[in-house]
């Protein structure tokens, strides 16, 4: 498709999408718990309908109107063995919490996804699966979808995480909740918390000391309420739209704050960026506030470290804003991101490229050289959505056409960006 570009400003108000992770999850407790859930602001997005249509074939019942859902979970023990193929379609969340789940029911289950799904490792879910007492294959031993599970009576183990990762960790809880005995996880930096609030939330107990979890199996959790607040993975790509676009005033409404999650914050102040938060509900579940962005002079930085899981789904739209900061920005300790929808480091690096950005990869992220100008040309999102829509916003400060090819990819977290785009531009 052709994108925009030359765009003056962006003006407006808009409530971004319901946050992927929490609505993933809003489903999965649902099933397993006792009793009705209800969810609202649920993301319609491709992944989470995965989520729905692979809990549907495990016998839940699911009810789905819009963005309000509701779930009745009989426990556990009310899932039942699928008569077709588990399609997680594009969604990592899906296949690897599926996993932890379904590695301790007693029945036979195969698990199969898109050409990106192919390429994920999963042997960082089912290694220590497998430690606890599920029985999981797949192919190059184990390593690739397609895989097949045949679940058992799991044990509770101690287990410390070699990368940072809240899809495993969370995958290891779903297994401890129906283990025998505690289940100790160690992750080597925090990552999203959004499963530990979650077992709360439905009743259940969770120790949780900085980066150790631990979790008693047999506990009850019971069917309750779930508000997805918006997700500041979506509301990144309007952030920094805002900021680099001149004479813009943006208001996103809703936006999740959960700590975890708010690395993109502490970087867009380390760069200078202008935006201020009205009314965070800290006491929420999940927090939750306005924000208001508007144009700034931005400055390079540097990030590393532990900061890396609290930004990791938006590195690439920090990216671009890099290219439009004055001075260097390096990105480091960010190899996860060579696994993820596409290899990260080097999709940004290419497409940012051919809109001439200067920018480089490095073996564990990138380095940014701003401020350069961008020009236009053809672009790929490479199936990947987050990739699509920061080119969206990158074509918005290029001075010729920009073509985005796959650009349906967008549609697995975002369905309705182009729409919230166009209103910010239009008004
Ligand atoms: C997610 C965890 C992260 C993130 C993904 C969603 C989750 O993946 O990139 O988009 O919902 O738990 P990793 O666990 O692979 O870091």
């Amino acid at each position: 498709m052709e994108l925009r570009t030359n765009a003056e400003q962006l003006k407006g108000e808009i409530s971004v999408p319901g946050d992927k992770s929490i609505s993933h999850r809003s489903i999965m407790f649902g099933a397993i718990a006792d009793g009705r859930t209800t969810v609202s602001n649920f993301l319609l997005g491709d992944d989470c309908l995965s989520t729905i249509s692979c809990f549907k074939k495990l016998g839940v019942h699911i009810e789905q109107q819009g963005q309000e859902v509701a779930i009745e979970g009989k426990g556990f023990e009310g899932l039942m063995e699928s008569e077709e193929v588990l399609d997680v379609g594009n969604s990592g969340t899906t296949i690897r919490l599926l996993l932890g789940i379904l590695a301790g029911r007693p029945f036979f289950s195969s698990l199969v996804g898109d050409q990106s799904i192919g390429k994920r490792p999963m042997t960082r879910v089912t290694k220590p699966l497998s430690i606890m007492g599920a029985k999981i294959d797949g192919r190059q031993d184990g390593k690739y979808t397609p895989l097949s599970v045949r679940g058992a009576a799991l044990k509770g183990m101690e287990y410390t995480m070699p990368v940072a990762s809240a899809q495993v960790k969370s995958s290891l809880l779903f297994a401890g909740l129906q283990a025998r005995g505690t289940t100790r996880i160690i992750e080597p930096a925090k990552t999203r918390d959004h499963t530990e609030r979650m077992i709360r939330k439905f009743g259940g107990n969770l120790k949780v000391d900085g980066k150790i979890m631990e979790v008693e199996g047999g506990q009850p959790l019971k069917g309750t309420h779930i508000h997805v607040p918006g997700d500041i993975s979506s509301a990144a790509f309007f952030l920094v739209a805002g900021a680099i676009l001149s004479k813009s005033e943006i208001k996103l409404k809703n936006v999740g704050l959960n700590p975890t999650r708010t690395g993109i914050l502490d970087v867009l102040t380390e760069m200078g960026v202008d935006f201020t938060i009205e009314g965070n509900e800290e006491e929420l579940f999940e927090p939750c506030g306005d924000m208001i962005i508007r144009s700034s002079r931005i400055k390079g930085t540097v990030i590393e470290g532990d900061m890396i899981p609290r930004l990791i789904d938006e590195i690439p739209i920090i990216a671009l804003l890099a290219t439009q900061a004055e001075g260097t920005t390096i990105i480091k300790d960010a190899e996860e991101l060579k696994v993820k929808e596409t290899n990260r480091i080097d999709t940004v690096v290419n497409e940012l490229s051919k809109l001439g950005a200067k920018i480089e990869a490095t073996s564990d992220g990138m380095i940014i050289y701003g401020k350069s100008s961008l020009s236009g040309g053809v672009v790929s999102s490479h199936g990947d959505h987050r990739i699509g829509m920061m080119l969206a916003i990158a074509a918005l400060v290029c001075k010729e056409k920009v073509y985005l090819e796959n650009s349906e990819a967008i549609s697995v977290s975002y369905p309705t960006f182009f729409a919230d785009l166009h209103r910010l531009m239009d008004l």
